[in-house]
Parts: C-alpha cells; sequence; structure tokens
C-alpha cells in the first residue's frame, strides 16, 4: 500500500540520517527484506556485522542474532526491533545446564550452534553456523571429546557426513520440527521430479528424504544456480521471498502448504518469532535508538571468542 510505501521510505531515510545499516534475515517477512541493506544467513549476517564501519546496526532477526552483531562491534549501537524476538532452539540450552554438563563431564569441547545465548557462548570452545558446521568439526583433532549443541537434529546431521560420534545436547527448533516425511512424500506424488531443499535443523527422516541439505543461502544457492527445476522446500517460510525474487519463473512449494484448511492464513511453516520484526517496530526504533543490546561484560568478554574463532576456522 502507500502507507507502507511511505513508510519504507522514511526508514531509508532515517538510516541515512542516523549512519545505520539494516541486516535482515531470509526468516523475516519480504517488507523487511526490502528495506534492509543486507539480507543472508546467521553466517553472512555474523560476517557482515564484524566488517560494517556503521554507527549504528539494526537487526531484524531473533535475539540471538543482534546479541552476536553486538559482540562483534561493541562500541556500536546494536538497536532490534523487538527484544522479545526469541528463539526456542537457543531457549532448549540453558547456561547453568551447560555449565553443569562441563562440570561433570570435564575435558569436552564444546561446540555451539550459533542459535544460543551470549551466556552459552560464554562457556563455548567453537561456535558453528549451518554453514560451517560440517568443515569446521572437521577441523577439529580426530580424538577430541565433543559435545556438539543445542541443535540435536543438525549435531546427528554432522555426526552422519563427518563420521564424528559428538555428544549432542537434545534441543530442537518447533518450526522445523514440524515438517514431516508425510507432507514431503505427498507433495514429490503431486511435483514428480521436484528437488527437495532441507535446512539441517529438520528432523533426520526429513533430511533423508531431502536432495539438498544446507542452510539458507546454501538451498537459495542451489536454486539460484538450477532455475530449471521445481522445489519443495522443507524450511521457514520467508525464505521464499528471496528464492522468488531471485528465480521470478521457478516454482517453490513450501512444506507444508502455507494455507492449511480451516485456517486461513495461518500456517505453521513460519517462525513468530522473526515475524515479529515490523516495519512500525524498525522504524520505532532507529527514531528512539532503542531497544538496544547491552551484553554484561564478563559475558562478553567469554562470549566472542568462539565466535571469533567460528570466522578464522570458516
Ligand atoms: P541459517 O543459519 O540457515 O540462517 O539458519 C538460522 C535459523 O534460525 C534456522 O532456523
Ligand atoms: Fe529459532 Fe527456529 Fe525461529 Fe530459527 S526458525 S529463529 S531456530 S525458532
Amino acid at each position: 500500500s502507500n502507507n507502507t510505501q511511505a513508510l519504507k521510505a522514511k526508514i531509508r531515510e532515517i538510516c541515512q540520517e542516523k549512519q545505520a545499516v539494516i541486516l535482515a534475515h531470509y526468516y523475516t517477512d519480504g517488507d523487511i527484506q526490502d528495506v534492509a541493506d543486507f539480507i543472508g544467513d546467521s553466517l553472512a549476517l555474523a560476517r557482515k556485522a564484524a566488517d560494517t564501519d556503521a554507527r549504528v546496526i539494526v537487526m531484524c532477526g531473533v535475539h540471538f542474532m543482534a546479541e552476536t552483531c553486538k559482540l562483534l562491534c561493541p562500541d556500536k549501537l546494536v538497536l532490534c526491533p523487538d527484544p522479545e524476538a526469541g528463539c526456542s532452539l537457543a531457549d532448549s540450552c540453558r547456561a547453568e545446564d551447560l555449565r553443569k554438563f562441563k562440570e561433570e563431564h570435564p575435558g569436552y569441547t564444546i561446540v555451539s550452534y550459533v542459535n544460543t545465548t551470549a551466556a552459552v557462548k560464554a562457556l563455548t570452545d567453537v561456535v558453528v553456523t549451518s554453514g560451517n558446521a560440517e568443515r569446521i568439526v572437521s577441523k577439529l583433532p580426530q580424538d577430541a571429546k565433543i559435545l556438539f549443541g543445542p541443535d540435536h537434529n543438525l549435531g546427528s546431521y554432522v555426526n552422519a557426513v563427518t563420521g564424528r560420534q559428538m555428544a549432542l545436547w537434545n534441543g530442537g527448533c518447533h518450526v522445523h520440527a514440524r515438517f514431516s516425511v508425510d507432507a514431503i512424500a505427498a507433495l514429490k506424488d503431486k511435483h514428480p521430479g521436484a528437488i527437495v531443499l532441507a535446512h539441517p535443523e529438520c528432523k533426520g527422516p526429513v533430511l533423508a528424504a531431502a536432495d539438498v541439505i544446507g542452510s539458507t543461502a546454501v538451498l537459495l544457492k542451489y536454486a539460484t544456480e538450477h532455475p530449471d527445476a521445481t522445489y519443495i522446500v522443507a524450511t521457514e517460510a520467508g525464505i521464499l521471498y528471496e528464492m522468488k525474487k531471485k528465480c521470478p519463473t521457478t516454482e517453490f512449494i513450501p512444506v507444508p502448504p502455507e494455507i492449511t484448511e480451516g485456517a486461513p492464513g495461518c500456517s505453521c511453516n513460519q517462525c513468530e518469532y522473526m515475524k515479529m520484526n515490523t516495519l512500525d517496530k524498525l522504524y520505532a526504533c532507529l527514531k528512539n535508538e532503542s531497544p538496544a543490546i547491552e551484553i554484561p561484560q564478563d559475558i562478553a568478554r567469554d562470549a566472542v571468542k568462539p565466535i571469533i574463532r567460528m570466522l578464522e576456522m570458516s
């Protein structure tokens, strides 16, 4: 609408004024992706944050992503449109529980997915994302005793592709847990020859039915390089916005279908936390320079180390 367009123009204007950049994850609404300076997967967003010379960074994603920005740019003002935008996966590993594990199991190398709080990262040896987990785990000494957390599905997948036997935390993402093999099989029947793209946070049987497994950026890249196919997409449906933009004539089918019968407009393949980023909140946080991310110094000091190690190893 005209209002939306006007608000988007105001957001771009205030960014200029405040020397701010907007970083957005692929799972945010299309309107947010439209006004962002940069959209990416968790790894690309962390790299971008580390590189920017802007005064202000607005992270349109979820809370741990804004924390990662702040850890990498402690002197910058890092804003997030809604600090309540959490992550079920990050919530599945509490720092106190990880600390207890370490006390009870000394000698473990702790590998943590980027979807964790700063307090958990402070107890971690190296952070990984879905885009670099395989590479980083492969580089760790063969005889290392490793705990991988919190995503159990990603951990099992990395164990399978690297031949390691990492101990796994039992956490997961509620959105990716919803994708079923049955829904994929039904879509495959309807669209013979379609290629199944899946995020490694999906369950093992879903990954076994997938043709391409990878981070949002990896899935997007595959589709962009092979646009003459039909894709069944097993990850948060927000990614379809950029897929369709990059490949306007390609058919992308979300799993499960976006509109379920009897619940118009309601879909179970969206992350409600990512969708808490709205244009109104984005504009307000730029205008007020708040809410800003602050991380206690003792936690920040330890939490940045495994992120830097990730950036060096990936
Ligand atoms: P990516 O690293 O693929 O961007 O995934 C982040 C995420 O939150 C997946 O649910
Ligand atoms: Fe967290 Fe899942 Fe949302 Fe990704 S999709 S931010 S893992 S809750």
